[in-house]
């Protein structure tokens, strides 16, 4: 069961509700909430889609009920229930104040203002034409007879790069004020990435050695088995570095070298992410070919149906901070797909003498989740010898009565109340761009090579870095 309070009724307005993203997370999510009471009565999910289909036709095609593992009749015929479906083309203006009038109207049977949400689950291409015809239709002001506020929710990537998320800030920004946009990235709302912080500066044993004095270095790395799982559209124009590099990874990476906040406030822990990865330093344009790797699973060109796809579904960079506390630790970005192993972690090496085995604190992200401190041990027996044990925390194990909202759950319940914590800001955005942007620059003209590795296989060799 969670735990937390329920959220204040709101308007959940989907747009792409029909898509892979929606089935895959979001609408299992909601259906979460249901089942554990987190949202109130009065809310309301509202599907848009271009084409003409009703609810009974959308949860047909979402499939919902086979990919639940706590499926429950009632929970899902509530969920079934309070969505409703609107028919939009997203180019045509009159289409949005049809949607309005439709929010106005459910409002008004319920005799409630409420919040609303606008859930940008479509190609990031099609988010400046949505949000001006949101603002141009006034829907980005929330109900008028009340105290209902209008936000916006977007996936990542929000841009392409460094100059089209600018553009797309100024643009947003016409419509939205900053604290009604919600830019989600999911792995900071995974349970573990949260216990960074807690973990860090409430254990003083680390918190004290938290700096280039006692760390060796740093590794964020996502391994996924699956491929493009048949997201041709989506990953071809993006590729591994934007998918995750610009967004999860940097940003787990600003959690885990940032400075203590004096509160864990929303701003403050904003506040002191954003000065760990402006601390960041750009590879220089003529080394990113030492300084990083390419590859692409040998399949791949024939699944996106592209004889001369450059696009890369395995990237690696390794970075430096330019923090005083962090100077010449270095900092390793790995993440792929097609890989032998599925695998999100953060590893931090501690510094020991040549002759010690290593010591490492290692968070758990995906899967088994938790977190391990790898510590010498003496080996039983009449010798001296050493060896690694690793001591083990794990969410599944140890907490085992206390199941936590999973990632989509929490950012759908923040965002209901407004609570930006979870959420990457303008600035965050912005010097994440400016870290990979030389690598996008380079990775153009072919610095490195791209590699060709085996699906299935350990990726390309790396150890060069
Ligand atoms: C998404 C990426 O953000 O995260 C996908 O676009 C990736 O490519 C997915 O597969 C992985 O998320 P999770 O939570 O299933 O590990």
């Amino acid at each position: 069961m969670n735990n937390g309070s329920q959220a204040a009724p709101a308007q959940i307005v989907i747009f792409g509700i029909t898509g892979d993203l929606s089935r895959k997370y979001l609408m299992p999510a909601l259906y979460q909430l249901v089942n554990n009471k987190m949202l109130a009565p009065e809310t309301r999910i509202v599907g848009v889609s271009r084409k003409d289909i009703n609810t009974e036709e959308l949860y047909q095609k979402l499939d919902l009920k086979s990919s639940l593992d706590n499926y429950n009749e009632s929970s899902y015929e509530e969920l079934k229930k309070i969505t409703q479906m609107q028919t939009l083309d997203l180019d045509n203006l009159q289409d949005y104040q049809n949607l309005k009038h439709f929010l106005t109207e459910i409002e008004e049977a319920a005799g409630i203002c409420m919040n609303q949400l606008f859930y940008l689950s479509v190609p990031p291409a099609a988010y400046p034409g949505i949000i001006k015809n949101l603002g141009e239709s006034e829907l980005n002001s929330g109900c008028h007879h009340g105290t209902g506020v209008s936000r916006i929710l977007v996936e990542k990537p929000f841009g392409y790069d460094l100059d089209s998320a600018n553009k797309l800030i100024s643009e947003t920004s016409l419509y939205f004020k900053e604290d009604q946009i919600f830019r989600i990235d999911h792995y900071v709302a995974k349970e573990t990435v949260q216990n960074i912080l807690t973990f860090r500066f409430q254990n003083h044993i680390f918190d004290a050695e938290w700096n280039n004095q006692h760390i060796a270095k740093i590794e964020v790395s996502a391994k996924e088995k699956i491929g493009i799982a048949g997201r041709a559209v989506f990953y071809e124009p993006l590729g591994a570095l934007r998918d995750f590099i610009q967004s999860h990874l940097l940003q787990i990476l600003g959690i885990v070298l940032m400075d203590k906040p004096n509160e864990l406030s929303s701003d403050q822990i904003h506040q002191n992410k954003t000065k760990a990865l402006n601390e960041l330093v750009p590879i220089k344009l003529d080394n990113v070919g030492n300084l990083s790797v390419r590859g692409q699973y040998d399949t791949y060109k024939e699944e996106v149906s592209n004889a001369s796809s450059q696009t890369e579904t395995f990237a690696a960079i390794k970075i430096f901070s330019n923090d005083e506390k962090w100077q010449n630790v270095p900092l390793y970005l790995i993440t792929g797909k097609g890989l032998d192993e599925r695998k999100t972690e953060v590893k931090v090496t501690f510094k020991t003498n040549n002759d010690e085995p290593e010591n490492s604190l290692i968070f758990r992200i995906v899967p088994n989740e938790g977190i391990e401190v790898d510590l010498a041990t003496k080996k039983p027996g009449y010798g001296n010898e050493l060896v690694s044990t690793a001591m083990n925390f794990s969410y599944a194990e140890d907490l085992k009565n206390d199941g936590h909202p999973n990632a989509y759950e929490r950012v759908l319940v923040d965002a209901i109340k407004g609570d930006h914590t979870l959420f990457a800001t303008s600035e965050e955005v912005l010097a994440s761009w400016r870290i990979v942007q030389p690598v996008i620059d380079s990775w153009k003209i072919n610095q490195p090579d791209l590699s060709i590795y085996e699906l299935g296989s350990s990726g390309p060799d790396i150890s060069h870095l």
